[in-house]
Parts: structure tokens; sequence; C-alpha cells
């Protein structure tokens, strides 16, 4: 039996929902979504209100489409709606790396900064439809951007400052962006990212027309006459009224690159209407979201988490969302905590691997701040494991702030399945229940649903309105890489257990995805980058359990004849795919294995890889069918002690 911890009555009084309104709207949310969704479509803005709500199939050429005849923009519902009512409310706090840096910026002057720069970018001839590439640094300017493109209808592209130059020029390709908006440096941890040099090659590689620059450190860089203009000389030129684009409900807002288990990242294309809708309903009721509230989200808004729950979701409902820069053990380890406390905040979201680091610091660092403006505490990215859990919960909430687990993708545009703080009891590890609108299924490997407490396959029945369209410029890899594995449903990649109260506990990837750190990367693209190495003949990469990251990358690496295994080639190799990919991908083991498991017709068998990764040999399974058995125990013999 797990431990189970019922809802707090104080907090299930003033939130949006205790159980049985859940259980209510639920109910409706599913056994009718054109009223449910019809109705709560209504919490953002129309230019035209929709008359249809959900054309939806999971069959077929796969077609989603929610409140497809409406027409709105994302800016206008983040920014000039607010305008009147709390125009001089604080929109964003920004938060520096260095501790005696922050701003706070009213929704007012947002608006002005979004117009300026929709405006500069106008004149450069960006417009509706067009591929817009960020690379940018978490300071306001990113949130400027993303709002700019929203605004003129342009599709931005944001791509996380930890790649590497060509990760990004494969982006800018693949996105077929026309301007880049970047910074000429990153700071974080007190340390200088090259963000405009890394840029500088990408966009050299792919031959890119405009790229806005932003000053952030004043550092030393290349600026291209004829390509490159400075941030605050092409705003404090332009106008700072902007008409907002009117587009309809299915027009891309963004696209958003991401590992998948074969090849290239895919570009994860989302929608303006029903996303909007989507992230800022979820972010009201999961994290129990109140008028006034202080908010912060610690993700990079290069990943999905800072879309829909630093900037979509908290803008569209009016909200303070705190945007940080640095890092959480920078210049203290009490940073986070002390950053709690200079902004009051009321809703914390992070992910576990940065509890599991902080957790090992002991209780000091937290206890010396006082936190007691936090209210509801939100988890995102992998499992989080019961010790972290409970950590969390006792020590930074002081068993008084409920944990929202919150499980979702990049695909999904917002949260799937969650606790809501005045509605779920609590067991720790479980994301709990699904939100409105959200059917889950479990199935086994042949595609059988189950029923009951079981463990499967973690799929989606029906679509909700968040949820991705298409993969850019590929519908066909979007019907083949998630609705094709089991008919007629969406397949999540994930692993899950439904327990006897209906709770489900992800139990993590199926397929050849692996989370570092909440970050999420494609095996395969780590083999691309090591057998492209001139010394490598052959690599395999799986994922092991890692004690801070959750999993870490280990590689077995099989060198061409002629190459002699060393620690200095080692070293290379890791630095290797640091260049290659950037160091979110950088391996944490390495094994040099003269041969790989495989099968007679070649196939790599990468189950045996993982479990000898896992140091889980008793799990080998079946091992006859190998053209070599004999690799195996080398293998075994030679692995890498992972403490
Ligand atoms: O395996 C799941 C894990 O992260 C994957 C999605 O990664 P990404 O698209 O980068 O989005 C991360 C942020 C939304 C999922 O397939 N994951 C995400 N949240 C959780 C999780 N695993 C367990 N529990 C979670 N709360």
């Amino acid at each position: 039996m797990s431990d189970i911890y019922p809802v707090n009555p104080d907090i299930a009084a003033k939130a949006h929902a205790d159980n049985e309104k859940y259980l209510e709207m639920y109910k409706q949310s599913v056994d009718n979504p054109e009223e449910f969704w019809g109705e709560h479509g209504k919490r953002i803005d129309w230019f035209k209100p929709y008359t249809k709500v959900k054309n939806s199939s999971f069959d077929g050429d796969v077609d989603i489409r929610w409140f497809e005849d409406g027409t709105t923009n994302v800016a206008y519902n983040c920014l000039d709606r607010h305008l009147e009512k709390r125009g001089d409310q604080v929109a964003i706090i920004w938060e520096g790396d260095d501790p005696s840096e922050s701003e706070n910026i009213t929704y007012k002057d947002l608006h002005q900064r979004v117009n300026k720069l929709a405006n500069a970018m106008k004149a450069q001839g960006v417009g509706k439809g067009d591929r817009v590439t960020l690379y940018m640094p978490m300071i306001p300017e990113a949130a400027v951007a993303m709002l700019a493109c929203a605004r003129i209808g342009a599709i931005h592209a944001i791509v996380f400052g930890g790649f590497s130059p060509d990760a990004l020029a494969d982006r800018i390709k693949g996105s077929g962006s026309k301007m880049v908006i970047t910074a000429d440096e990153g700071l974080r941890g007190g340390r200088k990212v090259p963000l405009k040099a890394n840029a500088d090659l990408a966009m050299d590689r792919e031959g890119v027309e405009s790229c806005i620059v932003v000053k952030r450190t004043g550092g030393d860089i290349d600026m291209k006459d004829g390509r490159d203009v400075w941030y605050d000389e092409v705003t404090a030129a332009a106008s700072a009224d902007c008409p907002a684009e009117e587009m309809n409900a299915e027009d891309p807002l963004f696209i958003l690159y991401t590992s998948g288990s074969t090849g290239m990242p895919k570009g994860v294309q989302h929608c303006t209407g029903g996303y909007l809708v989507y992230a800022a309903m979820t972010h009201e009721y999961i994290f129990d979201y109140h008028e006034g509230d202080v908010y912060w989200c610690t993700a990079d808004v290069g990943w999905v988490t800072g879309h829909s729950y630093i900037v979509y979701g908290p803008l569209a409902n009016g909200a303070t969302t705190l945007m940080f820069e640095g890092v959480p053990n920078y210049p203290t380890v009490s940073r986070f905590w002390e950053v709690c406390d200079k902004h009051k905040v009321n809703i914390f979201y992070t992910a576990p691997t940065a509890i599991r680091s902080l957790m090992r610091e002991g209780k000091e660092p937290v206890e010396k701040c006082s936190l007691d403006t936090l209210r509801v505490l939100g988890s995102v990215g992998e499992p989080i494991n019961p010790e972290a859990w409970n950590w969390y919960n006792e020590v930074v909430g002081k068993g008084n702030c409920p944990i929202v687990d919150t499980w979702w993708q990049t695909e999904t545009g917002g949260i799937l399945i969650s606790p809501l703080p005045g509605a779920t009891a609590l067991k720790p590890g479980s994301a709990t229940r699904p939100f409105f609108g959200v059917e889950p299924q479990l199935v086994d490997n042949d595609g059988n649903v189950l029923e009951g407490a079981t463990d499967g396959n973690l799929c989606m029945t029906t679509s909700w309105p968040g949820m991705m369209r298409t993969c850019y410029g590929d519908h066909e890899r979007f019907k083949q890489t998630y609705f094709s594995t089991y008919a007629g449903k969406y397949f999540t990649g994930d692993g899950a257990r439904r327990d006897e109260d209906g709770y489900y506990w992800i139990t993590g990837r199926v397929d050849d995805v692996i989370n570092v750190s909440g970050h999420r990367m494609g095996t395969a693209e780590v083999e691309s980058a090591l057998v492209a190495h001139a010394k490598v003949a052959e690599a395999a990469v799986v994922g092991a359990p890692h004690d801070l990251k959750g999993q870490g990358i280990y590689v077995y690496v099989t060198l061409n004849a002629g190459e002699e295994p060393s620690d200095e080639l080692k070293k290379e190799l890791v630095k290797w795919v640091r260049q290659e990919i950037g160091p979110i991908a950088s391996p944490d083991w390495l094994q040099w294995s003269p041969g790989l498991p495989k099968t007679r017709s070649g196939k790599i068998m990468r189950r045996i890889l993982r479990k000898i990764a896992e140091d889980d040999f008793d799990a080998l399974g079946d091992t006859s069918t190998l053209a070599d058995p004999g690799v195996v125990d080398e293998l075994i013999e030679n692995r890498q002690n992972r403490q």
C-alpha cells in the first residue's frame, strides 16, 4: 500500500475545484465534450466566435480541429484584454542570474514592448505564417519575442540555448526560418553562453536573412552587415502600436523540436485557439491559480514547459509569472528559496532533478528561508521518486502545500494527468488522475485494452484542445509516430500502471527515448553523433538509472580497426557529442565494446544492452538468437561502474 495524503480541507474550500466538482466536471467533459469545451473555450476572447467545437479523428489521415471557425490572437489574449483591468499589474517578474538584478514588467509595459518588436519584425519582412527561430537566454525579451511572433501571426520555433550550432542549424533548416532572434551571450550560474557566436555558425550554414540581437552581457560579438541588427535599435525606432493579426483557431502558433525514437527531432506543431484554451485552463485548475498569486515555473522557454506554463497559460490568465535566468545552485544552494521569499512566490513548479540535487545539500539551505508564501508545489518532466517527493513535501512545503505531479509531453501542449490541489488525495510518485477531457487507456503490446488495476502502454483515445496537430511539414511522420502503433489511438511512448483507485503511475518511456534531468533525448541522435567521429565504427546508446539525473546516458562504442581505446579518446568522444548536439547530450558512461549483441540479421539487441547498463544480468532474456552469444559475457565483464 502506498501512502495517501488526503486533501487539505482549507485548500479545498478555496480551490477552483474540490473532489465533487472535479468528478462532476470530468464526467461532463468526457460525456459531452462539445458542451464542456464549448463553454470553457470562452475563457479566451475570440474576434469571431466559434460555432463548431470539436472535429477530430485519430483514424485514417488523423485530423484534429478545435473551435475551427473561430478567430483570435494569442498575444491579444495574453496582453490587450488585460490592459483595462490590470495594465499596472506586474505580468513578468524577471530575476537575473545575479541576485542583484531583477525587474518587474507590467502588462502595459509588456504590451508596448511586444508591439514594438512586432513592428520591427514586420519592417524586416516577417509576416503571418513565416517561421522565426528563437535562441534566447531566460530574459524578458524571450517572452517578448514569442508574443511578438504570435501578434503578427509568425510561427516561433524556440531552440534551447544549450544546443550546439549544428543542432540549431538543423532546426533552422527544418522550420525554414527566415529570421533568428538571439542575444549576444547568455548568463547562467555566472558563466557566459556564446549564443550569438553559435548562432553565427548556424546562420552562415543555413543562409538566414535577418537576425535581431539582444544585448545581454555586452560581450564582444560579430555583427554581420545587412543581416544582424540590435534589438534596442530596431525597437526604439518602431511604433508601439501594432494591431493583433486575426488568426484562425487552427493556425499554427509554434513549432518545437523534440526527440523521438528514430531520426531527426520532430517539429511538434501547436495551434492557436485550442492550445491557448487548454494551457490557460490547466494552469488555473492544476496550480489552483487565483487572482494576485505570484507563480514561478523554473523551466526554460526552450522547452514546452516554458511555453505553456511560463508564458502562454499564466499570461492568458492575467497572472504574475516569474522568469528566472539562473540555476538552482548559484550563487548558493539556497537560491530557489531566496527567490521565493524575495518575490513572495505562492505557486512553485520545478523538476525532480532539481529537487534531488538540492535535497543532497540538506535542510539548512531551505530552512534559513521562510517560504511562508508558498501554497502549491508542482513537479514535471520525469517520475518523482518518493524520497524526493517526501522531501519536497516536508522540507519545502512544510507539509502544508499540495504537490501536483504533472504528467505531460511536448506533444500534448499541456498537462494531461495531474492532481488538482483541492480535489485529489495524493500518493507520492503518482501523477494521479486525468484532467478534464483526457481519456487515458492502457493497452498491452498487442493493443488489447486492459481494464482495472494493471500495467500497460499509455494511450489516449480521443483528442483534447491543446494537443499537437502535426509534425511540421511531415504529416505522415505524425501519423506514423503517434497513431500507427495502436490504430486509432494516440500512443504516448510511456508505460504506466493504474492502481485500484484509478490513479496513474508513469513508469517511464517504453521506446528509445531517454529522459536526462527531465530533458528528452533520442538514443539514435547520440548514436549518430558518435558514429560521425572518424575513429568510431559503431555505437549503441541506452538510458541507465542515475542518482541525480533520473536517467543518464550510457554508450557502448566499437572503434574502427587499428584504433586503440584510451581515457583520452573517451574524453574526446564525450566532448565530440557535446559539440555535435550540446551539453545536455553528454554521455555519462562510455564502455569500449569490441562487439555488440546482434541478431543474425545484424540488428542490435538494445534490450540486452539496457539490462547490462542497469546491472540487471538476470533479466537478459534469451541470448541464444545472437550471432555471437559470447559478446554478452565480455560486455558484462567490462561494464562501467555507475556509482
Ligand atoms: O516520459 C514522460 C516524461 O517526460 C516525457 C515528455 O518529455 P517532454 O516532451 O520533454 O516534456 C517534458 C515536460 C512536459 C514523457 O513522455 N514525463 C513528463 N512529466 C512526467 C514524466 N514522467 C513521469 N512523471 C511526470 N510527471
